[in-house]
Parts: structure tokens; C-alpha cells; sequence
């Protein structure tokens, strides 16, 4: 199936429809951008990788029971995906304390949670992507209370999935965002994108805050080497992925 039209262009990926109503195509860019698209930059190779390892990671959650939007990738950097209707959702778990968590709790960089926490943040631009509370979400009618059961869930057990397989590559999976569609049957599936862009992630046997960092925290934070941290990323779950 060749990308037919356009049908919405993100910051990250081009989505096009396809010959079949129910088939899109995602294009995995270079591009990078952090702090709401006010820094915007190139990550040579990122399409690519981003594609493979969002592959790899969708294939490994569907083989334990995890409804994907994943189908096939065409191309290194095209991914066919069932449509979905996605949720207006970003779904963040967290399993050490960094980022927006540090800076909204004062909680110090890099404390261990005692158990994940979920969050849910309201996907839009202009509002810039505001944390959300449960009672917000339900009265904005974003999800339904079910739906809003499940996702809680399905992110918990995708959480566990993750962090176990990212560990067996030497990876401490710190926090990550899930996004969530409704396919044709209204089913949730997880969509968009598992990455190095949407997972902070620690080399496990590296303690220095700034080298042990292999995601897009060294773009936000201009620690250079990002390709490199990418490839890496990829190259270990590879390794991992052939292990079982
Ligand atoms: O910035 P914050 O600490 O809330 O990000 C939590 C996690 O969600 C990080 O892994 C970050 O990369 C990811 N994220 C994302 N897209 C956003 C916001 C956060 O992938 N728009």
C-alpha cells in the first residue's frame, strides 16, 4: 500500500492514508523538537531508528497480549498502521522522578518511586499539553470513566513489559508517553510511537547524570552524541529482541 494523501503532519511523523480505508501510513521524520516545538532541530538517522525500535517494541508487546496499531513496516522509516481514532491523551508513566515531575514537586532528580505513576496530560498545543486530573478528563469527556479505567492499566502493564525487556538490554526505563486510539470495533490500542523521543532512558551501568542519558534529553539538554545514544538504543534491543 503507497501513501495515497496527506493526512496530517506532526511534529515527528507524516501520517497518509493508503488504498485501504482502514490502513495508514506513518513517515518517520529526522526532525526533533522539544519545549512545545520552541527548539526544533535534525537527529540524522532518528526516522529510521525511531521506526525500527518503535517496531521492535510494539512487536514485543503484541507477542504478550498488548492490542497495537502496528501492522508492517514497508520502508526503514515507514510504519503501516491500522487507523485509529486517537485519544486526545498523552499517557505518561514515570518509575524515577526527572523532568516535569522534578520541576512541579520539587522531588530531586532521579528518586526511585515507590510504585509507577500514571498521568495524564491533555494533548494540545496551544494549551500546551496541560496535566489533566481524573475529574478534568471526565468532564472535558475525553474518555469515558471505562476508558479511563483501561488506559490506567494498559499503561501499568505496558510499563511492566517495558521495563522488564529494557533491563535485559541494560536500560533503566525511567518515564515514557503512551498515546491511545479507538479502532473501528472501539477497541483501545496503543498508537503512535515507542522511542528514544517518547522514553527517558538511563544506561544502567552508568551513574554520571549527564553520559548515563540515552534519549532525547540530550537534544532538550544539548549533551550532544544523540545520534549515537539512538543507535545505541537500538542496537542493545536488537541484541535483546534476538535473545528471546
Ligand atoms: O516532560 P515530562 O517529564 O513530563 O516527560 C515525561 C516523559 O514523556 C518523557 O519520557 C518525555 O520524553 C515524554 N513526553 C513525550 N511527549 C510529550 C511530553 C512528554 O514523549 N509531549
Amino acid at each position: 500500500s503507497v501513501g495515497k494523501n496527506l493526512l496530517y503532519e506532526g511534529k515527528a511523523k507524516i501520517i497518509y492514508t493508503t488504498d485501504e480505508p482502514e490502513i495508514l501510513l506513518a513517515h518517520f521524520k529526522d526532525d526533533a523538537t522539544a519545549f512545545n516545538a520552541q527548539k526544533r532541530g535534525r537527529i540524522v538517522g532518528k526516522g529510521e531508528i525511531n521506526c525500527k525500535i518503535s517496531q521492535l517494541l510494539f512487536q514485543y508487546l503484541e507477542e504478550r497480549g498488548i492490542r497495537t496499531h502496528f501492522i508492517d513496516c514497508p520502508a526503514p522509516n515507514q510504519m503501516r498502521v491500522m487507523r485509529v481514532q486517537i485519544l486526545p491523551l498523552e499517557v505518561v508513566v514515570r518509575n524515577i522522578a526527572a523532568g516535569s515531575l522534578c520541576q512541579q514537586t520539587g522531588l530531586p532528580l532521579g528518586t526511585i518511586l515507590k510504585q509507577p505513576l500514571v498521568e495524564f496530560y491533555y494533548k494540545n498545543d496551544q494549551l500546551g499539553d496541560p496535566l489533566l486530573t481524573r475529574d478534568r478528563l471526565l468532564l472535558m469527556e475525553l474518555a469515558t470513566p471505562e476508558q479511563l479505567d483501561q488506559l490506567q492499566q494498559q499503561a501499568l502493564q505496558i510499563n511492566r513489559y517495558l521495563s522488564e525487556f529494557f533491563q535485559s538490554c541494560g536500560i533503566t526505563l525511567v518515564d515514557f508517553k503512551l498515546e491511545f486510539g479507538l479502532d473501528a470495533q472501539a477497541t483501545i490500542r496503543l498508537a503512535d510511537e515507542i522511542s528514544p523521543d517518547t522514553c527517558r532512558l538511563w544506561n544502567s551501568s552508568e551513574t554520571d547524570p549527564n553520559n548515563r542519558v540515552m534519549d532525547k534529553d540530550r537534544f532538550r539538554r544539548d549533551l550532544g552524541n544523540v545520534e549515537n545514544a539512538y543507535q545505541q538504543v537500538l542496537e542493545r534491543i536488537q541484541m535483546s529482541s534476538q535473545g528471546s
